[in-house]
């Protein structure tokens, strides 16, 4: 059968125009009700839901909910009093001459109704139950909307990539390991017994050779592959808007850049305004105590070292002090005060002081620990007044800032400040080239041996100032990368790169990679810019958490067709699953490499 055959137009397509004609529309039932000799059918496709009128039921026998089915019969006008200005073809009803089912359904595990849905009545089950059975759970016109977003926007991001200059090009998924700071998924070689390939974490090392093979403006939709700890915006398999271009600095990119973002948001209806505003790293950590901070609200952190220098309270004799202010927070019970306590110490903190105006007065667990001169000036030194509360961090610098960071956001949480359809985007920059690999506020994976790792990635320049320096002082040293931030969001990022291998040798000697372990990870970069490397930059926006964001969802598990559980597992297909003794035998996976191979790659 051809496709006229099954439906002549779908569900949307029928309009008033077409009253008194004979259509045929293929779909699933939506919802089937029997009022005596009438029985009323919504019949649902990918556009919408229309409904179809049967006065004799013998049309009608048997057919259930999520039947397949097609439909022959006349547009007309409801009945007056029928009209439902919920839908779009709410005022018209299709008079069924004949019903066929193309395919049964048994009882669904759960129910997918769009009337259900758009009634708000819809109670869904777990995620595991919806990801068991993703291709019911997409049927859901809240899926099938952000499919078609996430569509849309890819779309708009390549017209706006064409038309500046971009061209698109494949790069593989076998390859060697490409650092990102997460471990890498590897593949067995069965042609090789005992050698793997790794997936990619970005085409980060194949998009700089792309540039010294003469493409000169790169992107890609690309697959990226991460063994990394779960999080709500963090897949193991996720997607990138890769983009790589050559003689080029960081102005160019964030132009770049901030016009592809335009076009995306323009495509669902946005005029986003540029340039877009922008933050130094430093600033958005003493600040917002973040390095990605969420600037739908203000309400910035204070720094109250000074303030309490010669402070008789030994927890805030501390490198640092600081607060945060919580806006009618005098009206909290001691109970949430205490609830507070507890979420700042899930959170891997000491504790949470606070203090709280009333009445003139400075009260809570720190007044009695203050000195009076100190209580006197408190409401003054953190612009408080009568009814706020305010909260504390003290200790070394990062960690408390970064959990105060955490607290403002909680606040506005809490407060209904963080509105999903409002876009507050900032680029994020002045970065610094390393940070230490010891940590605790960072959960990457090294990526050599030393002290010090990559704050971006070991292929990022150093900033001008630092280029002949950088090794001496590592720790201030600064870098040309970026971020693109959204809502509290790392959207994306990226830097201007290395393209000599003097300075590439000297970032892995800092790194803690000796040159023998370069060469036998890098080598093929290494040689690369040998053979004259044109200067280049770029950057990644991470496709799955802009869809989210601009979908106004939590979880960029809403905006992926076939996501992964929190374990990694997909429930639908029961990945990652043992493999039998023969495909262990046949891929090689317990073999050690031969000599001769190991060899080579030495
Ligand atoms: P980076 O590692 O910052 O940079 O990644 C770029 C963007 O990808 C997204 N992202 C993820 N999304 C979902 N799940 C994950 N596990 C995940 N990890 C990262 C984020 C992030 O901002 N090659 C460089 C880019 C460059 O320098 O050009 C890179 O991959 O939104
Ligand atoms: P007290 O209850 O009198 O011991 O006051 C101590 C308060 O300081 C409690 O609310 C603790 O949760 C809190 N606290 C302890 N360590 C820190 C810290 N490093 N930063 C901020 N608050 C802390």
């Amino acid at each position: 059968m051809s496709r006229t055959e099954y439906k002549t137009h779908s569900a949307s397509e029928v309009t008033e125009a077409l009253i008194g004609t004979t259509v045929t529309l293929a779909g699933w039932v939506d919802r089937r009700r029997d009022h005596g000799e009438m029985t009323f059918i919504d019949l649902r496709d990918h556009s919408g839901l229309i409904q179809i009128v049967v006065d004799q039921p013998k049309l009608a026998e048997g057919i259930k909910s999520e039947y397949v089915i097609q439909v022959t019969g006349t547009v007309a006008h409801r009945p007056n009093g029928e009209v439902n200005d919920h839908l779009a073809s709410g005022a018209i009803e299709i008079d069924a001459k004949k019903i066929t089912v193309l395919s049964q359904a048994r009882t669904l595990p759960f129910q997918v109704s769009t009337i259900l849905e758009n009634n708000g009545d819809n109670p869904l089950p777990g995620e595991d139950v919806r990801l068991k059975y993703r291709y019911l759970d997409l049927r859901r016109p809240a899926m099938q909307k952000r499919l078609k977003m996430r569509s849309d926007m890819a779309r708009a991001a390549r017209e706006s990539l064409y038309q500046q200059g971009f061209e698109e090009v494949e790069t593989p998924t076998m390859i060697k390991s490409t650092p990102e700071g997460a471990r890498d998924f590897v593949v067995p070689a069965r042609l090789q017994p005992g050698c793997w390939y790794a997936l990619p974490q970005s085409p980060q090392l194949l998009k700089q050779l792309l540039m010294v093979g003469g493409v000169e403006r790169y992107f890609q939709m690309a697959r990226c592959y991460r063994d990394e700890d779960f999080r709500a915006d963090r897949q193991p398999e996720f997607t990138q808007l890769d983009m790589e271009m050559s003689y080029v600095g960081q102005e160019d990119v964030i132009a770049m850049g901030e016009k592809v973002i335009h076009d995306i948001w323009k495509s669902q209806g946005y005029d986003i305004p540029t340039p877009l505003p922008r933050i130094n790293w430093q600033d958005a950590m003493d600040w917002y105590g973040s390095d990605k901070p969420d600037l739908r609200f203000g309400n910035k952190l204070v720094d109250l070292t000074d303030f309490f220098k010669d402070t008789p309270f030994r927890i805030f004799q501390a490198d640092y002090v600081g607060a945060v202010l919580y806006k009618g927070g005098a009206s909290l019970h001691r109970r949430q005060f205490d609830d507070w306590q507890s979420w700042a110490r899930q959170r891997g903190a000491k504790g949470l002081a606070y203090a709280i105006f009333k009445d003139g007065e400075v009260t809570g667990p720190v007044a009695k620990h203050i000195s009076d001169a100190e209580r006197a000036g408190l409401k003054e030194a953190v612009k408080g007044e009568d009814g706020d509360a305010v909260f504390f961090a003290a200790g070394p610098r990062e960690g408390s800032q970064m959990l105060l960071g955490l607290v403002r956001r909680e606040i506005a949480r809490r407060q209904g400040l963080l509105d999903p359809h409002k876009f507050a985007f900032t680029w994020v920059v002045n970065f610094p080239l390393f940070r230490r690999a010891d940590d605790p506020n960072d959960d990457h994976v090294a990526v050599g041996h030393s002290q010090w790792t990559s704050m971006h990635h070991p292929f990022t320049m150093p900033s001008k100032d630092w280029i002949d320096k950088f090794d001496q002082d590592p720790g201030h040293a600064m870098s040309d990368s970026y971020d693109i931030v959204c809502n509290g969001l790392e959207m994306g990022g990226g830097s201007v790169r290395i393209h000599r291998d003097d300075i590439q040798d000297r970032v892995f000697k800092v790194l803690g990679i000796s040159q023998e372990e370069a060469h036998r990870k890098f080598g093929f970069l290494l040689d690369a810019f040998k053979f004259g490397a044109p200067p280049h930059a770029g950057m990644a926006i991470g496709w799955d958490r802009c869809v989210a964001i601009m979908a106004g969802v939590d979880s960029i598990r809403d905006v992926i067709a076939f996501p992964k559980a929190h374990s990694g597992e997909d429930p639908m297909t029961g990945a990652p699953a043992p493999i039998t003794a023969q495909q262990r035998r046949e891929t090689g996976v317990d073999a050690t490499p031969d000599h001769t191979q190991a060899d080579r790659h030495q």
